[in-house]
């Protein structure tokens, strides 16, 4: 199983630039963990591994949220990213004892068997070069009746955060190719018959996927420009963006701007999106 892409992406450039923009991420993307946390009704849990970590603030939400008898292991590929999650947790005084971190493929590093009773994820599971793969191997770390809960992204089309700037940026870009159904990326598990038969697949069992709306709230209480810019350079128009002619990525931030402008108030862009809260259970 080959996630050397997924690798590079998440340590280069783009993990360092998820990295230096932790604190914004955590702040926008909080209510989502809170949600999924209510949702999943995981009170009880006392082992609990975080999949695709990133940051580590939903990590430490999931050990407050638990409370004192339960540990938190948060595993992810990227160096940069964890190197936040470790100092945040170290501030939080959380570090080595009820939280820790690894750097791992959380696709095929063998985990101890049944070592887990919940395995968590906001957004951390949809890379996967081979998810079915993936959670076979996620699954054997888990104890008989754990749960699994995560959130993942609705279709692209029902996400006005990703979609109002692709279409901004697609007024000065060439469109890219569409990728293959599936491919790794924030809209891997947006087909919910295909997360379905993914998980069920792995052996998983109650397998549900409810919808939910979210808001994203992009920016630091800023001017409606330098917002417009952080939503670009960070969600999924920044791949575009990545190899392209400074004067066509200009165009792209004006068209990004006028397009933002009657989404901003009080410092922040808001926009609608969709998640698939999904759950499950080991036997
Ligand atoms: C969209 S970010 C979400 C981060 C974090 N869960 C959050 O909500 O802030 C996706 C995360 O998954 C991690 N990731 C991607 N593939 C992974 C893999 N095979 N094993 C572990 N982590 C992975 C990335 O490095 C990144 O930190």
């Amino acid at each position: 199983m080959n996630n050397s892409e997924q690798m590079e992406y998440w340590n280069g450039e783009a993990g360092q630039k998820w990295a230096d923009n932790d604190a914004m991420m955590a702040e926008m993307l909080a209510p989502i963990a809170g949600d999924l946390l209510k949702h999943a009704n995981i009170g009880g849990a006392t082992r609990v591994l975080d999949v695709g970590c990133g940051g580590g603030s939903e990590t430490l939400m999931l050990a407050e949220h638990l409370g004192p008898q339960a540990t938190v292991l948060g595993v992810d590929i990227s160096a940069p990213l964890l190197a936040v999650a470790r100092q945040r947790a170290r501030a939080a005084g959380a570090s080595g004892t009820r939280v820790d971190f690894l750097e791992a493929d959380a696709s095929n590093h063998v985990f101890a068997p049944a070592s887990f009773d919940l395995l968590f994820s906001r957004f951390g599971v949809m890379f996967f070069a081979e998810p079915k793969a993936a959670f076979v191997n996620l699954y054997q770390a888990l104890e008989p009746g754990a749960k699994l809960a995560f959130s993942c992204w609705q279709p692209l089309q029902e996400n006005l955060w990703a979609m109002l700037p692709l279409r901004a940026a697609l007024q000065h870009l060439p469109a890219p190719e569409p990728p293959p159904p599936h491919a790794p990326g924030p809209f891997a598990f947006a087909d919910a018959d295909y997360t379905r038969s993914v998980l069920a697949g792995a052996g998983f069992n109650d397998v549900d996927i409810c919808s939910h709306a979210v808001t994203m709230a992009w920016g630091r209480d800023d001017d409606l420009g330098t917002t417009a810019r952080d939503m670009l350079n960070m969600g999924p128009v920044s791949r575009l963006l990545q190899n392209c002619d400074p004067t066509l990525r200009e165009a792209v931030y004006s068209a990004a701007t006028e397009a933002m402008s009657p989404w901003f108030s009080a410092g922040k862009i808001r926009l609608p999106g969709a998640v698939w809260l999904v759950t499950a259970r080991k036997g």
